[in-house]
């Protein structure tokens, strides 16, 4: 029988995303291959600070690479914030004699790898996976391209009724404090208005809203139709039923839908399940290499490793192209 050569704990951290179960399928199979353990851990940090794991096998991974959620459950983890807590999480990694961290998340879940980096000396590697796309030096995080196409199917059906009625629909889409699923979904289903963080910060919502509703008007009186305004949520000063009142105010037929989970859910994109594919063996390589803190990126169209810290500590807003493109397309 082959040697095991090492323990690599992985786990799921933050907001689920479609794809994460194709990454920890991919990254299970072919660190099996290598002779590596799998030691997965439950509920994110909570799994490492409560001690809750699994070994992870070839059973395991199979049949979950099209599954949405993910088979080692999520959590946001207050207490990752805490000394007590961290100390806790590393005391498990101790314990349970990990070589290695892999852990699938988004900012939240980067952070606590930096802050676990500060008491353990095992290596550390992030796999950008949230349905906000926030995270900097990658072109695409895991889930944003499944959470794109569901906000769009779900919108498509809300122009239907928003057709059928003449109405104006404002739909909030996710993002926690990012515009990438706003402005993408709101191009790809030829939204009349987005409303996002980069073209309407919160000082200039009164002046957003006062040509809003001028657009609106001029429209309307041209052409009897639909007016669908996609908004990112946590930006609009007071929440989008106060943009709504506001509308209605002005003698606007409007309604709201919140897509809300629904965007986190479901099937993979063929995407998603092939970037998960690339970024886990990545990953793997990464370790193999005896790297460490690295985030796996893909970078215009090529898979690289990049710096967790640097990663963290920069910025991605939406890429000014596509936001122009929303200016030349908009009619
Ligand atoms: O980070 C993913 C995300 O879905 C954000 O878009 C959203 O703001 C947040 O998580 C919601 O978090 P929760 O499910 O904890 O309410």
């Amino acid at each position: 029988m082959n040697k095991v050569t090492k323990r690599v704990a992985i786990l799921t951290s933050g907001g689920d995303a479609p794809g994460m179960n194709a990454a920890i399928r991919a990254f299970v199979i072919a660190a099996t291959k290598q002779n590596f353990e799998c030691v997965g851990y439950t509920h994110g940090y909570n799994g490492l600070i409560n001690q809750e794991s699994i070994i992870l096998t070839k059973s395991h991974a199979q049949d979950i690479i099209h599954l949405g959620g993910t088979i080692l459950k999520s959590a946001r983890c207050a207490e990752m914030k805490s000394l007590t807590g961290l100390k806790q999480a590393v005391n498990t990694l101790v314990k349970d004699k990990i070589d290695a961290l892999v852990v699938i998340g988004g900012d939240g879940s980067f952070k606590g790898l930096t802050a676990i980096k500060k008491h353990w000396s095992g290596q550390i590697i992030g796999i950008p996976g949230t349905i906000d796309n926030d995270l900097a030096l990658t072109d695409s995080t895991i889930g944003f391209d499944t959470a794109t196409d569901t906000a769009i199917n779900a919108i498509d059906k809300i122009r239907d009724t928003a057709n059928a009625f003449d109405r104006v629909f404002v739909v909030e889409l996710m993002g926690r404090h990012s515009g990438h699923l706003t402005f993408n979904v709101g191009l790809a289903v030829g939204a009349e208005c987005i409303i996002s963080f980069e073209n309407c910060p919160s000082e200039k919502q009164a002046i957003f809203l006062q040509e809003l509703i001028t657009d609106i008007v001029i429209k309307k009186a041209d052409t009897s139709s639909s007016y669908l305004i996609c908004v990112a949520e946590n930006l609009w000063n007071g929440g989008t039923t106060v943009l709504i009142e506001s509308l209605k105010q002005a003698n606007i037929d409007s309604a709201l839908c919140i897509l809300g989970h629904i965007q986190r859910g479901g099937n993979p994109t063929a995407n998603d399940r092939l970037l998960a594919n690339k970024m886990a063996i990545a990953a793997l390589d990464l370790l193999l290499t005896g790297q460490t803190m690295k985030m796996v990126s893909i970078q215009n169209n090529e898979i690289v490793g990049v710096d967790i810290i640097a990663a963290l500590t920069q910025k991605k807003p939406t890429n000014a192209k596509t936001i122009e493109q929303y200016q030349l397309l908009k009619v």
